[in-house]
């Protein structure tokens, strides 16, 4: 079954969109197997967005994640990949269609609540870099054997 990662950013947890946000997981039958509340160091933000190190707003992206305490997440589930970035909508909150997360409740494209995997290589690589094996938890549940 596939994983990926998932992170409520600084302004996301200051604005109270943690409940928010993992409801919307829950109600579309995706499965939480790792979940932490934690403030991130310079290091792991910049081994995180590390493809980003070119950008002219790298710094200020490792300023604004480092910030505030952040909430990150481990869901499985069929295409949980792709399913997990339409629900997050559009990169920048002003392009993201209405009923997407960004869409509902970001403003600017540096504080867009939300980061999730784009790929299987980086939900792969950003699980490991996150997370422990022994974070990982397995249990059944019961919505799994209707979705398939
Ligand atoms: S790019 O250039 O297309 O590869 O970048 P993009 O995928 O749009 O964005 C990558 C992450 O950088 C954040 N971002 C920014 N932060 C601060 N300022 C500006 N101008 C800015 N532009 C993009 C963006 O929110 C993405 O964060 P994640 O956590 O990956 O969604």
């Amino acid at each position: 079954m596939e994983k990926t990662f998932v992170m409520v950013k600084p302004d996301g947890v200051q604005r109270g969109l943690i409940g928010e946000i993992v409801s919307r997981f829950e109600k579309k039958g995706y499965q939480l197997v790792a979940a932490k509340l934690m403030t991130v160091s310079r290091e792991l933000a910049e081994k995180h967005y590390a493809e980003h190190k070119e950008k002219p707003f790298f710094g200020e992206l490792v300023d604004f994640i480092t910030s505030g305490p952040v909430f990150a997440m481990v869901w499985q589930g069929q295409n949980v990949i792709a399913g997990a970035r339409q629900m997050m909508g559009k990169t920048n909150p002003a392009d993201a269609a209405p009923g997407t997360i960004r869409g509902d409740f970001g403003i600017s494209v540096g504080m867009n609540i939300i980061h999730g995997s784009d790929s299987p290589e980086s939900a792969e690589r950003e699980i490991n870099l996150w997370f422990g094996e022994q974070e990982l938890i397995t249990y059944d549940k019961t919505i799994n054997k209707w979705i398939g």
